[in-house]
């Protein structure tokens, strides 16, 4: 612990400046709820994680030769080693973007012209998320997913995927893409063991993907969205509601759930698209429910897993579901599980942050693995409740594009 503690102090110099606000528990490594509700629900998976703790320290005790009672020591620092925040949310799930280009112009995530992307020497290497990435692993992280600009724009992505794939201990690998080159990717992507794909579609209107993109690869992206099915894997289509652009959507895009194993998500608009402000009245998550319970009747309430974005119906008889996604309005906060980690090695606690850590200096300056999880753990622990809280703690207004912050 207080190799932790010195490693912390040390690395002061990579925190953006982080909210002050009291700790409620020390550096990070163990569970005292401050929401007895949240930790009800978590005493199952701490319970699987604690039998993997264990099984990992017969696998110290047997490869270190060490003796029962270093093994024993392990066994306990292990058993902590989870990392939750201070209202008991633990860390379980990465957003890692891998670039913040992208070769679509959608309109709610940057403007025409695009924005001003980062130059390449700017960016994590792939040696460094996957650095990262086993680091996270340690920290409790489970499921990691890849996300940009666009992921498939980035050079020799084979090699690092197929990399992160092998990490031990990492249960899912997701990669959210717009789809437009994606879909020669899927037999590969199959193969090395990833199996969800998210696709962001959010018209099934060539004319109207053409609009809302500004670039013409309709059929390319719906080439994905067959391929993906084809190939048996779990998708998601992300379609981001706008009320000047596809409301008319919405109802053929759930259609699609008729005949097809797919979950077809309707996210509310966010201001991130690269100047701020949302440019026309929202649609909410109760709008697009009130409108697809009017079109279909009785929507059934499906179970929402814990750390999901989405409330999850089905239309009665139809074989996908659909998923609602709060996304502007908030509501997941108390569940969530996640950090993102920028293309330029940014850490955020929230979408709604401007960074909290310097990883890319972190990573490239000869910090420790030690110091690098230390500092992670302490920045994580100072996340804040929600998204408004976070909000409200800017120096600035929203103004960046989703494209640079990962999705
Ligand atoms: P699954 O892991 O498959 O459930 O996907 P996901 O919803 O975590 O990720 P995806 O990349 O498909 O994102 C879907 C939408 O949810 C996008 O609009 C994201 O920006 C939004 N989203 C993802 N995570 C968060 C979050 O923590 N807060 C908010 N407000 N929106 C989020
Ligand atoms: N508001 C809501 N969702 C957005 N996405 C991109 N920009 C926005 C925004 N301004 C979604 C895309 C993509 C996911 C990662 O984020 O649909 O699928
Ligand atoms: Fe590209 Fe995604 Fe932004 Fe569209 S929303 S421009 S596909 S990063």
């Amino acid at each position: 612990m207080r190799v932790l503690q010195l490693a912390s102090r040390a690395s002061a110099n990579y925190f953006e400046s982080l909210p002050s606000r009291t700790c409620l528990r020390e550096p990070g490594f163990e569970n005292l709820s401050q929401n007895s509700q949240n930790s009800q629900n978590r005493q199952f998976r701490q319970h699987s994680q604690l039998s993997k703790n264990r099984q990992f320290s017969q696998r110290i005790k047997n490869t270190t030769k060490l003796g029962n009672s270093r093994a024993a020591a392990y066994f306990c620092n292990m058993a902590t080693t989870k990392l939750y925040d201070s209202y008991g949310r633990p860390l379980e799930y990465m957003r890692l973007a891998v670039t913040d280009r992208c070769n679509l112009r959608c309109h709610y995530c940057m403007p025409a012209e695009g924005i001003d992307f980062v130059p390449r020497k700017e960016l994590l290497t792939y040696e460094e998320m996957l650095r990262l990435t086993r680091i996270m692993v340690e920290l409790g992280v489970t499921k990691v997913r890849i996300t940009g600009g666009e992921p498939f724009v980035r050079k020799n992505m084979y090699g690092f995927l197929k990399r992160l794939t092998r990490i031990e201990d990492l249960e899912q690998v997701s990669i959210t893409t717009n789809g437009a080159v994606a879909n020669r990717h899927i037999p590969f992507l199959k193969e090395i063991g990833i199996s969800a794909i998210n696709l962001s579609l959010d018209t099934l209107d060539r004319e109207r993907f053409k609009t809302i993109t500004r670039r013409d690869f309709f059929d390319e992206a719906m080439s994905t969205y067959q391929a993906v099915l084809a190939a048996g894997m779990t998708l998601k289509v992300n379609m981001v509601v706008m009320a000047r652009h596809n409301w008319q959507d919405v109802i053929p895009m759930a259609e699609l759930t008729a005949k097809d194993p797919v979950s077809i998500r309707f996210i509310e608009e966010m201001p991130f698209n690269g100047s701020g402000g949302n440019s026309t009245t929202i649609k909410t998550y109760r709008d697009i429910h009130d409108h697809l319970q009017a079109h279909f009747g009785n929507l059934e309430t499906l179970p929402t897993p814990a750390g999901s974005t989405a409330r999850l119906y089905r239309i009665p008889g139809y074989r996908g579901t659909i998923g609602i996604i709060a996304a502007w309005s908030r509501t997941f906060c108390g569940d969530c599980n996640r950090i993102r980690v920028t293309a330029t090695g940014k850490l955020k606690n929230c979408l709604y942050d401007h960074g909290v850590l310097n990883l890319k200096r972190m990573l490239s300056d000869g910090s420790s693995d030690t110091m690098i999880k230390a500092a992670i753990s302490r920045a994580y622990r100072q996340k804040l409740p929600d998204g408004f809280a976070t909000e409200q703690q800017r120096s600035s207004a929203i103004s960046e594009s989703m494209s640079s912050i990962g999705g």
